[in-house]
């Protein structure tokens, strides 16, 4: 039981949250104990209502701060009705933001350089520490295992450039960087996650995977067994991201998990543990899901065949942030919670996931795999 008004407050908060966002978290709506920030803060984030900024807001308020929202108002609007919500847009709108101060200023919402700029530059004198959420597409590559934050970034012949797409977003993202850097030197926080997951991941990637398993049978597993994968649950991901403004913290970090290295078999015989379906998994190797059309990510979430130069992909080092008090969930308890949120969402959402493989499709590549070692 909450022993003080305070601690009542935010209990109640973080539960009000949660039930809007509807049953994802369910250690928030189990009034989870979160512990009181010593320094209750003003925090600003920009963004706030799509996948991790509801979870950042959620902890943010159980730890105590004061946090206020700028973003359009088009996503998920019903979120947070207690929270303060500024309108406006990145793009050209920021009266709001004017004549305000905030501790720290949280920014999710910005792939285009001069969006960075244009509110880094405002709120240089107003705000005292810029997290900017980056991210792992940033490098040019992943050619060398345990690859650090220092790797080279890509670029853009022409920065000013504001189509993102496949191949402009590492680099954009890289220059959105920069721009933080310069208008908050020493007092900016550069976050690069991996893939993102967990429960309210509006792209069905990585859900993709405890979905399938859930629903037994033969599943198709990608590539070899000792494929490297990582991921961040957006829960771990956001709590980091609060500890990280309340202790003042600059610097650039990759943000990935689990804290040691996975491999795809590890990561799908750990979700399959969480289900009681009897499931058998067929390993198909890369060269065959090429030449079937089977795409590494889009198909295969969370999975990318070493080569190409993604030697590296699964090995990125992540010691930087658990330095700085990065830490996971067990595999386990994502895997559930995405299980348990997804089958909480409206059905027709089931019939069109936006990621992975269709059941027929599924069946289609596993029968051509059997036919051809039958031949073989
Ligand atoms: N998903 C992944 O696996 C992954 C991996 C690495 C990095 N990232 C990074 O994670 C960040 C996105 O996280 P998220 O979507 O979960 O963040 P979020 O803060 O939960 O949601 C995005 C927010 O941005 C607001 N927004 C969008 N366009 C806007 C505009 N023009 N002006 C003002 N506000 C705007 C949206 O509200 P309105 O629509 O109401 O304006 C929404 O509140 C991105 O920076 C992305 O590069 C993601």
């Amino acid at each position: 039981m909450p022993t003080t008004r305070r601690e009542f407050l935010q209990l109640s908060a973080a539960a009000s949250g949660a039930l809007c966002f509807g049953t994802l978290d369910r250690a928030f709506a189990q009034g989870s104990a979160v512990s009181s920030a010593e320094v209750p803060l003003r925090i600003l984030i920009l963004g706030g209502t799509g996948f991790i900024g509801p979870h950042q807001v959620r902890y943010a308020l159980a730890r105590g701060h004061t946090v206020t929202l700028f973003n359009r108002g088009r996503t998920n609007p019903h979120l947070f009705p207690e929270v303060e919500k500024l309108r406006g847009d990145r793009d050209g709108d920021l009266e709001a933001l004017k004549g305000r101060e905030w501790d720290a200023v949280i920014d999710n919402s910005a792939s285009i350089p001069r969006w960075v700029r244009d509110s880094a530059q405002l709120l240089e004198d107003a705000v005292g520490q810029y997290l900017y959420i980056s991210t792992l597409s940033v490098y040019q590559g992943f050619p060398e295992p345990g690859m650090d934050e220092t790797a080279p970034v890509r670029t853009i012949d022409d920065p000013t450039i504001e189509e993102v797409t496949g191949r402009t977003y590492g680099a954009l993202k890289a220059l959105c960087e920069r721009e933080a850097q310069r208008a908050f030197p020493g007092r900016a926080t550069i976050v690069r996650p991996g893939l993102i997951v967990g429960p309210g991941d509006r792209t069905d990637r990585w859900t993709y995977w405890p979905v399938r398993i859930d629903r037994g049978s033969e599943v198709l597993a990608p590539g070899d067994p000792t494929d490297l994968v990582r991921y961040i649950d957006a829960r771990d991901l956001a709590e980091w991201c609060v500890h990280m403004v309340e202790r003042r913290e600059p610097g650039v970090y990759n943000a990935v998990g689990p804290r040691s290295h996975l491999s795809i078999a590890g990561m799908l015989y750990g979700i399959r543990a969480i289900t009681s379906v009897a499931v058998s998994f067929t390993w198909v190797n890369a060269d065959f899901l090429a030449e079937h059309n089977v795409r590494p990510w889009s198909h295969m979430p969370a999975w990318l065949p070493p080569g190409d130069g993604n030697e590296g992909y699964g090995s990125i080092s992540r010691t930087r942030a658990i330095e700085k008090g990065l830490s996971f969930r067990p595999l386990a308890v994502t895997a559930q919670d995405t299980l348990e949120w997804w089958k909480s969402l409206p059905e027709e959402r089931w019939t069109r996931p936006r990621a992975g493989l269709s059941a027929e499709r599924e069946a289609e590549v596993l029968a051509a795999w059997h036919a051809r070692r039958v031949e073989s």
